[in-house]
């Protein structure tokens, strides 16, 4: 496996896929630094495991670039190339223990037997497992066939460490733990990670950066942060948390007719009982408690606002006022700074 030099990860350059007379890759660049994790998020269909496989080289791109540590991958098949996968089922085999299913890629490359046991406890030893290293995939807890799989990943010491969807057979509560214990392990191992989910709680939480995308194409890269504040796309904005979406135009916080589309953050709605100066009136409708804050929806006489608010929470059926503190604006789709 060839190695990386420092600071230079992993880079899309003009990459294109066409599937089924379809193109379903469409000039798409993306650059990841070394040490980085970055997430592929978006719906259905629209790209992720394509875009995961030209990485890892199990799918030919019909053209662009793929780049590692600067140098071109692009011609190399899966196992020439510094990267490894995990499939979003696994991919373990059946009638192989723990570690005979890890150590397999190291028995392709003609690794000595001593050397494979040693790199299989190590990284078994990594992801905590070393204790079921003798069973087999159907006697561990689906979490823990998760851990073989990266496990299986990690013992090639990748330069590049591919995630597909890694945690979508997980029930609630262990998807957290152990996108928590991936997150730490590729802090500590400093790995350069792409991960794959259309779950965007889970991209904002355990991304450096999260590259958004819909039919193909790339909206936005960019930090969790900067995606929830400053969406740069109506379709990032909507598709990333909560959003109130009016058509028309904001004047001295009313809404006028207009062909601009205007999005606002339930969070950037203040919520009183007295009217406040450019504020709205309306009808508490309901009040959804969502942990230390409450959602509230208030109906006005052309449609809702869905807001938040942690203090002097209003009940159903009062009287309100709904003022808007910050707005986002589209035009054509582009948000207009
Ligand atoms: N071999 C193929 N032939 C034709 N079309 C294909 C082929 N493989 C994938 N596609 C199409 O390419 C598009 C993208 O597929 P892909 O698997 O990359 O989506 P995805 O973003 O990973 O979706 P999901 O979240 O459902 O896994 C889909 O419309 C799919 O039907
Ligand atoms: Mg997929």
């Amino acid at each position: 496996m060839m190695k990386t030099e420092d600071g230079m990860g992993l880079e899309l350059r003009g990459l294109k896929k066409i599937l089924g007379g379809r193109v379903i890759i469409d000039d798409l660049d993306l650059s990841v630094s070394k040490g980085e994790m970055v997430s592929l998020l978006g719906p259905s269909g629209c790209g992720k495991t394509t875009t995961l496989r030209m990485i890892a080289g199990f799918l030919a791109v019909d053209s662009g670039q793929i780049l590692v540590a600067g140098k071109d991958v692009t011609a190399l098949g899966p196992d020439k190339r510094p990267s490894a996968m995990v499939f979003q089922n696994y991919a373990l085999w059946p009638h192989m223990t723990a570690a005979k299913n890890v150590g397999f890629p190291l028995k392709i490359k003609g690794l000595s037997k001593i050397e494979i046991k040693e790199k299989v406890e190590a990284a078994l030893e990594l992801v905590n497992l070393l204790h079921h290293k003798d069973s087999r995939p159907g006697q561990i807890s689906g979490g823990e066939q998760q851990r073989v799989a990266l496990a299986r990943a990690l013992v090639q010491e990748p330069d590049i460490l591919l995630l597909d969807e890694p945690l979508s057979n997980l029930d609630a509560k262990l998807r957290e733990k152990v996108r928590e214990d991936i997150r730490e392990l590729q802090r500590r191992l400093g790995i350069t990670t792409v991960i794959v989910t259309h779950d965007q709680e889970e991209a904002l939480s355990i991304s450096d950066r999260v590259a958004v995308m819909n039919s193909g194409r790339i909206e936005q890269f960019s930090s969790p942060q900067d995606l929830y504040r400053q969406p740069q796309t109506e379709y990032v904005a909507t598709f990333i948390g909560s959003l109130n979406r009016f058509e028309g135009d904001l004047q001295n916080g009313q809404i006028l007719g207009g062909t601009d589309v205007i999005g606002i953050r339930p969070e950037d709605l203040t919520i009183s009982r007295e009217p406040m100066e450019g504020s709205h009136s309306g009808i508490v409708e309901l009040v959804i408690p969502r942990g230390h804050f409450f959602e509230v929806v208030v109906r006005r006489k052309d449609g809702i606002f869905r807001a938040f608010a942690s203090e002097n929470i209003p009940t159903f059926g009062e009287h309100v006022h709904v003022k808007i503190k910050k707005a986002l604006r589209y035009q054509n789709g582009k948000l207009v700074a």
